[in-house]
């Protein structure tokens, strides 16, 4: 496995290459993201998994300075697991060499609701450095976890409406198999007590997905009584909200009746900590 800084260096060691799957990430690394890397694997011969903590997607009162970095440990776990052929952990100066300016600002309609409410410009930041990392890796595939439902759903987006010449890859959200809980770099800001707790929001999602599944029609009826009962466990819920998987829109009667395929999602905080989950319904 190549580790690589900067972009020349990457591109040096792409050159001639044909067939790449990248996997953007940023750091911090758990099997969730060692699953996207084993899938890109089946997609082409040679992965590039990208490790960038990525400044213009925190919002000021958010956690870029203490987000969890860890390159040492993660390179040992993509050596060990083997599918990564090529990592690029580029340094700020390096993505970024001057203030970035121009900037990709997808649909208000799908950023600026559910996290972009929550995150203002949280999207526009996500999308500007896939943007830029598809423009220097050049992939054929690139790989996105479907833990983070609204920025698969941007990304599949922007990749539609620019036409660029790659295919985005969804891959399953990658659970604790024992707890439920959904894997994530932020779950080590948890203490023993709200790591149990923090399967709650999960179940929570599920139990509004066995409502809907029993016929259940009130979507605002079910919302409301999910984020009370988070209230009452201690929880600080932002949202929890039964959408379209195609467009995340409220369903509408005829949605429910036609078994239109829908998601829960989530986000809540414990403690200090903002987790967020999602579950499908009839189907993926
Ligand atoms: P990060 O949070 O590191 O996540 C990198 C990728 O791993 C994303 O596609 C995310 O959805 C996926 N992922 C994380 N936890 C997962 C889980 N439990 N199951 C399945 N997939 C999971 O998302 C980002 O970084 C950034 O916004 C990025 C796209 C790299 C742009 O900076």
């Amino acid at each position: 496995m190549l580790v690589v800084h900067t972009i020349e260096e990457l591109q040096n060691a792409l050159r001639g290459k044909d067939g790449i799957a990248l996997v953007p990430t940023m750091g911090n690394l758990h099997d969730g993201h060692l699953a996207l890397m084993a899938e890109a694997k089946k997609h082409a011969p040679t992965v590039v998994a990208s490790i960038f903590v990525n400044r213009l997607q925190f919002g000021p009162n958010e956690d870029f300075d203490t987000y969890p970095r860890t390159l040492q440990e993660d390179l040992e776990k993509l050596e060990k697991q083997g599918a990564v052929d090529i990592v690029f952990a580029p340094s700020e100066k390096d993505m970024y060499p001057e203030k970035q300016t121009f900037m990709v600002r997808p649909d208000p309609n799908l950023s600026e609701i559910l996290e972009g409410f929550y995150r203002p410009g949280f999207f526009d930041g996500v999308a500007t450095v896939v943007n830029k990392l598809f423009s220097i890796v050049r992939p054929n595939v690139a790989v996105f976890g479907k833990k983070d439902y609204q920025q698969l759903k941007i990304i599949q987006s922007m990749v539609k409406q620019f036409g660029m010449p790659l295919k985005i890859i969804p891959m399953e959200l990658q659970r604790n198999p024992e707890t439920g809980l959904a894997l994530s770099s932020r779950n080590r800001y948890l203490n023993a007590e709200e790591l149990k707790e923090a399967t709650h929001l999960y179940r929570t999602l599920h139990g509004v997905k066995s409502s809907l599944e029993a016929g259940a029609i009130d979507i605002t009826g079910l919302e409301n009584s999910a984020v009370k009962r988070l209230e009452e466990a201690g929880w600080k819920p932002d949202y929890i909200v039964v959408a379209r998987q195609k467009d995340l829109l409220t369903p509408t009667r005829d949605d429910l009746f036609n078994k239109e395929p829908l998601v829960i999602l989530g986000a809540a905080k414990i403690g200090t900590t903002r987790l967020i989950d999602n579950v499908e319904v009839f189907g993926k």
